[in-house]
């Protein structure tokens, strides 16, 4: 199995972007752990724990909660309407964020039938990702992408209709091009892409 130091860099910065302040230092972290490096698949799947637990706190205890309490709404045009951002535009906001810090750790949520065709996907191994995701839902799809004269390893975890928001939302939503989205459906993915050194 191919193995990268991920740059413990990378998944430090990935945490600050989360607001967790406990930072290893790579050094002691190898000698701690003895090895040359983590393999990408673990890398892959540390990355996503965090955002996927992100993602559901912003949900549940800011969203949902301050929406119950009638303190605010999320909505689209929340810079507009003095509202919260949407948990999807949460996402991909904090993943821009961790883009323009310069790890090469990139994440985002893409679909086969995005709202905004930004989210579609833009490889190959996004689109045969997500499609084979939608068969097997358990089963992220993983994959080496190569870019200029780099090589990052790519992991596609799929991202479930596990709510009536979700489907009420993208079904009614103006620019969607899918109207039938049915609970627990397969409604994308969350593509983490890592740099492999
Ligand atoms: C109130 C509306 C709303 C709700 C609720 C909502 N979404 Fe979205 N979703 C959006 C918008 C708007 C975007 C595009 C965000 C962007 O990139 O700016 C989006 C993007 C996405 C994407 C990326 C592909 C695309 O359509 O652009 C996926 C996948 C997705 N949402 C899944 C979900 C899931 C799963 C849920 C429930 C847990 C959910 N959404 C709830 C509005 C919503």
């Amino acid at each position: 199995m191919r193995r990268v130091t991920i740059s413990f860099y990378a998944a430090a910065l990935a945490v600050l972007t989360f607001g967790v302040w406990w930072v290893p230092s790579a050094s002691s972290a190898k000698e701690r752990s003895g090895s040359s490096g983590i393999p990408p698949e673990k890398a892959a799947a540390y990355v996503y724990a965090v955002i996927k637990a992100d993602r559901t706190l912003y949900t549940t205890e800011i969203v949902n909660r301050l929406q119950a309490k009638g303190v605010t709404t999320a909505s689209e045009h929340w810079e507009q309407e003095n509202a919260l951002m949407l948990p999807a535009q949460f996402l991909q906001h904090s993943g821009k964020l961790a883009a323009e810090d310069g790890s090469g750790v990139r994440y985002r949520l893409i679909g086969l039938w995005p709202i905004y065709q930004r989210n579609a996907p833009a490889s190959d191994l996004e689109r045969n990702g997500l499609e084979s995701l939608r068969k097997n839902p358990d089963l992220p799809v993983t994959g080496i992408v190569n870019s200029g004269r780099k090589q990052y390893f790519q992991a596609i975890y799929s991202d479930l209709a596990v709510s009536q928001a979700c489907i009420d939302c993208h079904n009614g939503h103006r620019l969607s091009p899918k109207r039938d989205f049915k609970l627990n459906d397969v409604m994308g993915g969350i593509a983490i892409t890592i740099p492999l050194e």
